[in-house]
């Protein structure tokens, strides 16, 4: 199953599974965004808008985007005639014509673990990104990778586990410095906040010079 099928398959159930990642995730980027203020909002694999919630009061204008009709199905149903939301149904491994709007924030939300090619993605996203723009990237943390945590739900057919590639921190700093962003701060969060533990969620937040 590829991984736009499978988020198809999912998004019934993603907003009620037992999802510690999802949760902790959510206090991620409302606890490191909240100091900002924001003109234009570009959501990266919004999903079914468990972010654009809050997304939407941080700005005027929102573009979420994401390449499973049945999680974004889920989304609009929650902000029906919003007048300030886009949604855009895209994949973000190709090239991001989907729009001509510049930006001032880009989020990627559990995401990335989902893409091979992040030079691509900064690249693309650096584009859209006015000077002095903010990317934030709250992902699984590599460390979880490392001990083979994957993204996986159940079906009646038994237990899917998602299609995830690993990027080292070190990977993300140098391919993101590689297109203009440079980290600013950087954050992991923990279950029950014990950090003797191994790191759920690494926040990095990313300003384009
Ligand atoms: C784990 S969900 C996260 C959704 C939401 N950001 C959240 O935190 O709840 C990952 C989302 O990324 C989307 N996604 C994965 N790969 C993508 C791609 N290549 N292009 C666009 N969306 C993608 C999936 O469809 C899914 O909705």
């Amino acid at each position: 199953m590829s991984i736009r099928e499978s988020y198809n398959s999912w998004a019934s159930q993603y907003d009620s599974n037992i999802n510690k990642t999802r949760d902790m995730e959510a206090v991620s980027l409302r606890e490191n965004l909240h100091p900002f203020t924001f003109n234009n909002i570009l959501e990266i694999g919004a999903g079914t808008g468990k972010n654009t919630s809050w997304l939407v009061d941080q700005a005027p204008k929102l573009t979420a985007v994401d390449f499973s009709e049945e999680m974004m199905a889920i989304a609009k149903t929650k902000f029906q005639d919003h007048p300030g939301i886009r949604f855009v149904q895209a994949d973000i491994t190709t090239p991001w014509n989907f729009t001509t709007e510049k930006f001032d924030l880009v989020t990627f939300s559990l995401v990335l673990e989902h893409i091979e090619n992040l030079d691509h993605i900064f690249a693309e996203a650096s584009k859209l990104l006015n000077r002095g723009g903010i990317v934030y990237i709250g992902e699984l943390h590599p460390f979880r990778q490392y001990g083979g945590s994957k993204a996986r739900f159940t079906t009646e057919e038994g237990e899917k586990v998602l299609e995830v590639y690993i990027h080292h921190l070190s990977e993300f700093v140098q391919t993101a410095a590689c297109h203009g962003l440079q980290v600013f701060d950087a954050k992991e969060y923990f279950d029950n906040d014990d950090k003797t533990t191994v790191p759920r969620i690494l926040v990095l937040l990313l300003s384009k010079s």
